[in-house]
């Protein structure tokens, strides 16, 4: 008989978490004005707002936070880093930053203008938010299929060639680079293959322009790689990474997603003027070159972190994972981007809440609701999180709403997965008698669904 699969770590530290009564909850979550970002963290039994900087370190990051350097200038564990990502980007220059939205920050500080155009594949909220307040536009190239929750594509996360042709042909002059976001959190955890980075660079090249990779989860994506693309299944994921990266200029990173660490980012280029540039808004923004916004016992631990994460047993047992709650909620007939994200399943929420009209926000009521059963926190990427139009200050109704069920890295084991897929089937049974939603008592201008106050109507 075939050994079943199970985790490549055991567990060495834990830390106790407590169910709460329903009552409990209502109670919370009237109080945190239906907003699950306003609740407190112990008001929550699985926590699955996000994957970043919730993921659980290793005995060797741990060990290596010991060895950490904090000279202000030309600290040891700043070259440790600095080693690690030469060798595993094959990328020349590094400038450590607090997050991956600061090494947006800083790059864009020196390359992003008014009236420029940045085409790439979903551009994430800050990294669109980056180029939108230097009066720039975010160009979103995404192969149309990403929108069909349903159907089945090895990767949906890619560039559209024909897409990027034509923006190239029509703004050439006025961009400064293109961004590609690998894995495509928007469009649901999706990869990109190597085929599409290869046709992205010949675009690239023909018109003279260089690729950044926003590389929050470069390995996830080099584990689809090597999973799903034709010719790659032999290869390492170390090898495949220093392929992706070989097809690119540069890249942002928030390393509080595969660099497995809590706190921290970077960005990395093979360009010394790209260096040159961007360190002029380090120091001010970030810090001094060495550490930017990071201590030398994170650069020690995230050294360790991307090395760890690069190897295959690890990214193995992390999307096994994602893939287990995902065969769970098929089970329950349960709709979601299909296939499976490397991150995270987006429930689609208009498939769901059939009777809650869109101007009452379904995926935030699914999100209320499956922490009502069962004090499960996920997300709302839907209608809230889209913002108003900035000319008509009407919703954007016109993307997807779904509710983010994100896992964070060797946190939960598959007795969580179980729990969240059957309160998540206990809301979906009873989802046509969920007529009504929510009405927006307070909004922010920008980026509303973190501060939002709602009613339940
Ligand atoms: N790029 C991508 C693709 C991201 O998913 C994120 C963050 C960032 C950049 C910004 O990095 O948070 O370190 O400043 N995503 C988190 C999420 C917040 O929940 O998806 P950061």
């Amino acid at each position: 008989m075939e050994l079943p699969f199970a985790e490549s770590w055991k567990i060495k530290m834990v830390e106790p978490i407590r169910k709460s009564t329903r009552e409990e909850r209502e109670q919370w979550i009237r109080e945190a004005h239906y907003n699950v970002f306003q609740l407190r963290s112990e008001q929550v039994y699985i926590d699955c707002i996000t994957d970043s900087g919730t993921g659980a370190m290793s005995d060797r990051q741990w060990a290596a936070m010991m060895l950490g350097d904090e000279s202000y200038a030309g600290a040891k564990s700043f070259f440790h880093l600095k080693e690690v990502i030469n060798r595993l980007t094959g990328f020349e220059y590094v400038i450590p930053t607090h997050q991956g939205r600061a090494a947006e920050n800083v790059l864009f500080s020196h390359l992003v203008k008014e009236g420029d155009v940045v085409p790439g594949n979903s551009h994430f909220d800050t990294t669109k938010g980056h180029i939108e307040s230097r009066k720039a536009t975010a160009l979103d190239c995404t192969i149309d299929e990403a929108k069909d929750t349903q159907l089945e594509l090895p990767f949906k996360g890619n560039v559209d060639p024909a897409k990027l042709e034509k923006a190239l042909a029509e703004h050439a002059e006025n961009i400064p680079f293109i961004i590609v976001t690998i894995t495509n959190n928007t469009a649901g955890g999706q990869p990109v293959s190597m085929q599409n980075l290869r046709e992205v660079r010949a675009i690239a090249d023909r018109y003279g322009k260089r690729v950044v990779l926003d590389s929050a989860r470069f390995a996830e994506n080099a584990y689809f790689i090597k999973t799903r693309e034709e010719g790659y299944s032999d290869r390492s994921i170390k090898e495949i990474v220093a392929e992706m990266f070989s097809l690119a200029d540069g890249m942002t990173m928030s390393a509080k997603k595969d660099g497995i660490v809590n706190m921290g980012g970077f960005i990395a280029t093979r360009h010394e003027d790209w260096y040159e540039g961007a360190k002029r808004f380090c120091i001010p923004f970030e810090g001094y070159l060495t550490y930017g916004g990071m201590n030398g016992r994170d650069m020690e631990a995230l050294a360790v972190g991307l090395d760890e994460n690069t190897e295959f047993d690890n990214l193995d047992t992390r999307i096994r994972q994602v893939q287990y709650l995902a065969a769970r909620l098929d089970e329950f007939g349960i709709p979601y981007q299909r296939p499976a994200g490397g991150h995270a399943i987006f429930v689609d929420a208009s498939k769901i809440l059939t009777n809650v009209p869109k101007e009452e926000f379904p995926a935030q009521t699914l999100t209320i609701e499956l922490y009502l059963e069962a004090g499960i926190r996920g997300c709302e990427i839907g209608y809230i999180l889209a913002d108003r139009d900035p000319v008509t200050r009407e919703n954007r109704f016109g993307g997807l709403d779904l509710l983010r069920l994100c896992v964070p890295r060797r946190v939960y084991t598959n007795n969580h997965m179980d729990v969240i897929a059957v309160a998540l089937k206990n809301v979906f049974d009873r989802r046509e008698e969920i007529t009504r939603g929510v009405r927006i008592a307070w909004e922010a201008e920008l980026m509303r669904h973190f501060t939002v106050k709602l009613e339940r109507l």
